[in-house]
């Protein structure tokens, strides 16, 4: 649970860095169409989120900033029996009022004549430039007197950087979530026959334990379907002897997980199967064993490359020593993205990896960072030996990092190939 106090806290943070007299405007996000007259399930914007704690469409967040003090203003959707009785009960001015350490709350319906008012005389105008350009308009009606127009979201999505002990613990709480998930896959896959039907079982978990939305579509990809990186069709049957990558993780108050194992589609896996992911794996400990504050993500990511190189080596799929390796980038063929990502309220949480300078940010107490190296080896790669080709590995983990070094938020997710293993011969 993050306390109103934090929600209050944030928004003081948030007006600290705005200009004097200048107002800031965030909206909730809209429903969005699944067909006709149907919507998608409904997520907040996560800023906006960030800042109000506010679950519900059709609100908004004002911030006034005047010479150094500040008000903020919440704008909610009225009470409306006949809509609630089809959409659900809404909070309400009263008590929001009630729940909300703002200075005011006020009917969404009023947020146009209030915003007139309120940007009068002011000098600068902070919203989030992804906002659609239907809310622009609106927004930019008022401007005649504004002197400057900056993207809050500037601000925002470096406060959501460090995480709070408090969302720390919602992380954690998701991470316990995906850790059944990711076992009971492990224990179910040799028994089920489509890649469709062991995402059933990961989401019912995340349904059954509270976490009612993945933080991403779930991919499940048996064999060569793994080298496919955004593959979400998981529509396949589940062949023998392949290696099945999955990577889910549920979304728990917001908060999201992000987790991929790679096992076997019949319990155990294969020799050739062994020697990628035993490289995979243990590059993944060394990156992982480097994390502290100070250290840059760049420094990670090159570090992966070279100990893939090796690996590859290793492996004969190249012949190249580590130095040509890396200046040509041999690699990239079979590692083609990054070490990882922030991660918070969103999956690749909107937070910055360079300052204003341009500068890279270095790990930091109370960032979240994936780690997650891999291999991916098509199945039509004639360069590469037959036994290693079709087989696609990814290992992630979620790590925090402390003031000395780091904690692996998903240590408790077994990887190591006799665990997987024995999990697989549990069911
Ligand atoms: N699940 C998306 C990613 O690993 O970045
Ligand atoms: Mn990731
Ligand atoms: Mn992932």
């Amino acid at each position: 649970m993050i306390s109103e106090k934090e929600y209050a806290s944030r928004r003081k943070r948030v007006a600290k860095e705005l200009k004097n007299n200048s107002i800031a405007v965030i909206f909730a996000a809209d429903n969005k169409v699944r067909s006709n007259d149907t919507n998608y399930p409904y997520r907040q914007n996560s800023n906006f989120y960030y800042l109000s704690g506010f679950r519900e469409d059709s609100s908004a967040l004002v911030i006034v900033k005047g010479k150094k003090s500040f008000e903020s203003f919440l704008f909610v959707h009225k009470k409306d029996p006949k809509e609630e009785l089809w959409n659900g009960k809404r909070l309400g001015v009263k008590e929001a009022k009630k729940r909300f350490q703002v200075d005011d709350v006020f009917e969404y319906d009023t947020l146009n004549a209030k915003l007139k008012e309120l940007m009068q005389n002011k000098k600068a105008l902070y919203y989030d430039f992804s906002l659609e350009y239907s809310k622009v308009k609106v927004l930019k009606r008022y401007t005649k007197s504004f002197v400057a127009i900056y993207n809050l979201s500037h601000i925002v999505q470096k406060m959501r950087l460090i995480k709070s002990p408090a969302e720390i613990a919602l992380i954690k709480h998701a991470m316990t979530i995906t850790k059944e998930a990711h076992h009971q896959a492990m224990q179910k896959a040799s028994s089920l026959n489509y890649e469709y039907e062991l995402q059933a079982e990961i989401e019912y978990v995340f349904k059954k334990n509270g976490a009612y939305s993945d933080a991403y579509t779930s991919i499940v990809a048996c064999g060569d379907n793994a080298n496919t990186l955004h593959y979400i069709n998981n529509d396949a049957k589940l062949q023998k002897k392949q290696l099945i990558l999955i990577d889910a993780g549920c979304e728990y108050q917001y908060y999201a997980s992000d987790i991929t194992r790679t096992i076997p589609s019949d319990g155990s896996f294969t020799q050739p199967q062994k020697e990628l992911y035993n490289g995979v794996l243990s590059v993944q400990k060394q990156i992982i064993q480097m994390i502290r504050p100070g250290v840059l993500r760049s420094q990670l990511q090159k570090k992966s490359q070279e100990l893939l190189c090796q690996v590859l080596k290793k492996l004969g799929i190249i012949q190249a020593g580590k130095k040509k390796c890396m200046k040509k980038e041999l690699f990239k063929k079979y590692y083609p993205h990054g070490i990882g990502h922030w991660m918070g309220l969103d999956v690749h949480d909107e937070a910055p990896y360079k300052d204003e300078k341009n500068k890279e940010i270095p790990l930091q107490e109370g960032m979240v960072l994936t780690i997650e190296p891999a291999l991916y080896i098509a199945h039509d790669d004639t360069n590469v030996a037959k036994k290693y080709r079709g087989i696609g590995i990814r290992i992630e983990d979620d790590i925090l990092i402390t003031a000395t070094g780091y904690e692996n938020l998903s240590c408790d997710i077994v990887k190591e190939i006799d665990e997987i293993e024995a999990l697989a011969s549990s069911h």
